[in-house]
């Protein structure tokens, strides 16, 4: 279709209404004032949102204002018009008390903004962890013309001569500096050197798990996803973004012809294949609940489990974002997953063409890096869903355990062997770090760490922290990790097997709140089972006295925001949305 199109865009009720002069005239005049001509703004052409992500307080998506100035060329080469806003800055790692919380407050501001203003279609500028579900969430909301552009990752990070990987550094060399290995100077030199350019985070951690299930979900171009920021094809396609953008609203193609559940099926097997971050599932299930798609914690285990880990990236990896694009990027591995029958290959995608159409003929350029399913890293690497006296469910994500683990626990069902361990339990992050070197503790091999007070509600937007350090003198000892198990999240850098995202938290009942120190704690994870040795008796009178109490305490909120999420929000396993809020769905046609 073109401009010539009977197609009523959704724009003229702002600025070409004859039914309503004043009102129209009103809209108008002020958005002539800095330049645009009537002419147009009354042409009918198509007017296209550039939701602006980036910022000085958001570095990882900065490269975005850069970007914006492609898209807008590729609007106006495609006959639209531009109109970049800004959305409200997430910065992981620079947001205090935590990036996630800002996930809902960044979904909702932007709702607004495509509802309430003159828009037909809009570009989605992602990349850190959390602003591609805000965006999506979003758009899913909303339902105009949308499509995806990521910011891309930074270039590798060296330190001699060896790859530093963005997030997973600080994860080892924090071991490192404990055991008095390194030195401050040093530790800071090697994880500034895991940061050499502008982008996101180069190893598979949530930001690049997200931007590849962007394009899993057919959200954005195909092959854009794994362009390194700094490199000149994200430039180019970010002007064929722009491109599309105008195309996708005469073709009236929207986020609900997208992401369907095949594509979110698509998404979660995407996921095991690339090594994708435990913080997908809470994001792709928002994603599905805001465009009404059912999706819950199970289908990761029933879908991704049985995937086999391609992508050699770190964490569950050696390699980085550089290297998966010159590997072939999203393409590569759907198309290996494709020969397999393991994609939904109908699965419509932004460019107007189905996944299977785009993936077909793409190609693995670097073996190593994307490897076949003969040559797999890591057989079954999805992740699994535990259940038990302690949470309805908490999930694992099996590409990171080690191989005696793995060997001994999980794979031979025919001999399931359990592990048991006693039970160390903090607080929340501030009481882990206070008493983590504790020695009256006498945490030793044979614990298992706990924390809650983590999630949505205890710890608002859920802490990452689960993946929480031995004490200093078992890593002196040589021992680098311990089972842990919590009601938060876990960084997706982090190659830690941990046991997380614990649903329903203790600060909403769960079982993680009657929890008490040196319980003894039998985890199956064949069966799938997690459980406080305790009898029913001892738990129903656990509970009472919690419930005597007023239930599990945590800090009170410090900011406005924090409390009105707090009192919204739905648990990690249903995608931490604010519940008020599943409710409006495709709201630009109502
Ligand atoms: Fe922004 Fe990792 S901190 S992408
Ligand atoms: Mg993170």
């Amino acid at each position: 279709m073109s401009s010539s199109s009977p197609l009523k865009l959704r724009s003229q009720a702002w600025f070409d209404n004859p039914g309503n002069p004043g009102m129209t005239a009103l809209y108008m005049e002020r958005y002539l004032n800095y330049g645009l001509t009537r002419k147009e703004l009354q042409s009918g052409k198509p007017i296209i949102g550039i939701a602006q992500t980036g910022s000085d307080l958001s570095p990882c998506n900065r490269h975005h204002l850069v970007l914006a100035e492609r898209v807008r060329e590729g609007i106006r080469e495609a006959g639209g018009i531009a109109m970049e806003f800004p959305v409200h800055p997430i910065q992981e790692t620079g947001k205090r008390p935590g990036a996630a919380l800002d996930r809902n407050l960044a979904y909702l501001g932007l709702v607004e903004l495509l509802y309430g203003y003159p828009l037909d279609g809009v570009v989605l500028t992602i990349g850190c962890d959390k602003t591609t579900p805000a965006c999506l969430m979003a758009a899913a909301t909303v339902n105009i013309p949308a499509i995806a552009l990521s910011v891309g990752p930074m270039l590798n990070g060296w330190y001699k001569g060896e790859r530093t990987g963005s997030g997973t550094i600080v994860w080892k060399q924090r071991e490192r500096l404990a055991a008095g290995e390194i030195d401050y100077e040093e530790f800071m030199e090697i994880v500034a050197s895991s940061a050499p350019s502008t982008g996101y985070c180069n190893t598979m951690g949530t930001a690049s798990t997200m931007n590849s299930l962007a394009e899993a979900l057919g959200m954005q171009l195909p092959g854009s996803a794994a362009i390194p920021a700094p490199y000149r094809e994200r430039q180019q396609i970010a002007y064929e973004t722009g491109k599309r953008a105008v195309e996708m609203v005469w073709e009236d193609l929207k986020p609900s012809d997208i992401i369907t559940r095949e594509a979110i099926e698509n998404a979660i097997i995407v996921n095991s294949a690339i090594g994708g971050s435990t913080n997908a599932p809470i994001h792709i299930n928002a994603i599905g609940r805001h465009v009404g798609v059912e999706v819950n914690v199970d289908d990761w285990q029933e879908l991704g489990h049985k995937v086999p880990l391609l992508v050699n990236l770190q964490p569950a990896g050696k390699y980085l974002g550089e290297d998966f694009q010159h590997a072939g990027g999203v393409p590569a591995v759907v198309a290996e997953l494709m020969k397999h029958g393991l994609i939904r290959e109908n699965a419509m995608t932004v460019n107007g063409k189905t996944m299977g159409e785009n993936c077909r003929n793409a190609v693995i350029e670097l073996p190593d890096v994307i490897r076949t399913f003969d040559t797999a890293l890591v057989k079954d690497a999805g992740f699994i869903v535990l259940r038990g006296n302690l949470f309805d469910s908490a999930i694992m994500k099996t590409s990171v355990i080690s191989k005696e683990f793995r060997d001994r626990y999980l794979s031979n069902p025919s001999d399931p062997e359990a592990f048991e361990g006693r039970a160390i339990v903090f607080d929340g992050p501030e009481d882990y770090h206070h008493r983590i070197d504790d020695e009256t503790l006498e945490i030793d091999e044979h614990c298992i760490l706990f924390i809650r007070g983590t999630g949505p509600i205890g710890y608002p937007g859920a802490a990452e922290v689960v993946n929480m350090q031995p004490p200093a003198a078992l890593i002196k000892r040589g021992i680098h990790s311990l089972p842990c198990i919590g009601d938060g999240r876990q960084s997706g850098t982090s190659g830690s097997p941990s046991i997380l995202n614990a649903s329903p938290e203790a600060a909403a009942g769960g079982g993680l709140a009657i929890l008490r120190m040196g319980d003894r704690v039998r985890v199956d994870l064949n069966k799938g089972q997690a459980n406080i040795l305790i009898s029913d008796e001892e738990l129903a009178a656990r509970y009472a006295e919690l419930n005597k109490h007023g239930g599990y305490h945590f800090p009170a909120s410090q900011t406005p925001w924090q409390e009105i999420q707090r009192a919204m929000t739905d648990q990690l396993a249903d995608g931490m949305v604010l519940k008020p809020a599943v409710k409006y769905q495709k709201v630009a046609q109502t």
